[in-house]
């Protein structure tokens, strides 16, 4: 395909794969999409070793990172507070609620020689900028920020290498701010998106980005997993597809083999947009530990941004922890964030076949719908 998004950034397909995972952005890259690692569960160091392993492993083909910089949360106004100050602002309440909720689910603590995963991350200017410096030390070519605009001198930095720019929004509004900020991409994600979601559909959303920030080009997300939702894309003024959800299930996944098997069975109803993993609506596969928060009528209330993930941190890793090990109450908690596409993620397939499958079905589709037009002269 000869858009200009694909000329700029060097692929053939404008689809750009959001991931967690180095293997699938690197197969995503490789099959000739735009494979974007998501660092907000990495430490520093940790990233560093993500994108050395995806350089060695991308053939050469162009990839992108993804930060996290929220527009707002507790603690930006005061130029962040340290993570001792924010522990402090979580209640015992929430802390024995939840820990009350492993334990009726019978999940084991964790052994004391286990390192305990930092609950901050990411979640903020200063953890989204050291991911944004450690990626731009690999030959990145986009760099996406999620929960708004990059700051001036990010964009400018990029700018600077030649790295393009993106950032994802739910409303027009949004978008419009990150046109202001000088990024080179929108990202406009719906309702139905995997992960931090507005309350617009996609249908409805798309085309009003793309006439309120023309020219700049934008990718539709949310709710797109085959060539016939590329196409309806396409149709709707979108320059490519931004989508996560649907690479959560691909053979190169690090998913938990029971979490995988959860996502094979779900159909479109069984996600939920609830504030349980971060404090702002993102969706995810509905679970027991979704339910718990949403409806337990004990339930102490979400923290905001970014109290709730800190909170839930070390209950997220015994979850996973013991999940992997068999233990049943665990695997009825495990969630992920994905979004409604989980009902036509029904196989397990690698990568390549994805974006394989995806451009195939793109075709057929643009063809049937002109030959429509073809059919009426
Ligand atoms: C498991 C998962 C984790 C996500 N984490 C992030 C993230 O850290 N940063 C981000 O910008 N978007 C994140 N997203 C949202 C994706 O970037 C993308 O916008 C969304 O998945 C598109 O909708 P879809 O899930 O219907 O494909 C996540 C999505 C999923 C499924």
């Amino acid at each position: 395909m000869k858009t200009e998004i694909c000329e700029r950034l060097g692929i053939e397909f404008p689809i750009f794969a959001f991931s967690h995972c180095r293997d699938v952005v690197a197969a995503v890259s490789r099959a000739g999409g735009l494979g974007v690692l998501g660092a907000v569960a990495y430490s520093p160091e940790q990233l560093e070793l993500e994108l050395k392993w995806i350089d060695e492993h991308v053939d050469g083909k162009p990839y992108g990172v993804d930060t996290v910089i929220p527009a707002k949360y507790i603690g930006k106004d005061q130029g962040d507070i340290t993570k001792e100050q924010l522990e402090q602002m979580i209640t015992p309440a929430h802390r024995k609620w939840i820990n009350d909720l492993l334990d009726r689910h019978g999940v084991p603590p964790l052994p004391d020689d286990v390192e305990q995963i930092e609950g901050l991350l990411g979640w903020s200017a200063s953890g989204g900028r050291a991911h944004f410096e450690v990626a731009m030390n690999h030959p990145i070519a986009l760099i996406a920020n999620a929960l708004g605009p990059p700051p001036d001198d990010i964009i400018s930095q990029a700018h600077d290498k030649g790295v393009m720019v993106a950032a994802l929004c739910g409303t027009v509004k949004q978008a419009i701010k990150q046109k202001e900020a000088g990024v080179d991409i929108v990202i406009a994600s719906g309702y139905e998106a995997g992960g931090h979601t507005g309350e617009i559909g996609s249908i409805v959303l798309v085309p009003q980005v793309v006439d309120a920030v023309a020219p700049t080009p934008v990718l539709a997300a949310g709710g797109i997993g085959s060539g016939r939702q590329m196409a309806a894309a396409m149709a709707m003024g979108a320059a490519g597809v931004w989508t996560g959800s649907i690479w959560l299930t691909t053979e190169e996944s690090d998913s938990i083999p029971s979490l995988v098997d959860k996502l094979l069975v779900a159909d479109s109803t069984e996600t939920v947009r609830s504030r349980c993993i971060s404090g702002k609506p993102a969706r995810q596969l509905k679970t027991a530990y979704t339910r718990a928060w949403d409806e337990d009528p004990e339930c102490p209330g979400y923290l905001p941004m970014p109290l709730q993930f800190m909170a839930t941190s070390e209950a997220t890793q015994r979850i996973t922890r013991f999940a992997q090990s068999g233990v049943e109450g665990s695997e009825a908690l495990l969630g992920t964030p994905v979004g409604q596409v989980v009902g036509q993620m029904n196989t397990r397939k690698p990568a390549r076949q994805v974006v394989e499958e995806m451009v195939s079905e793109y075709i057929d589709a643009v063809e049937r719908v002109s030959n429509l037009l073809a059919d009426s002269e």
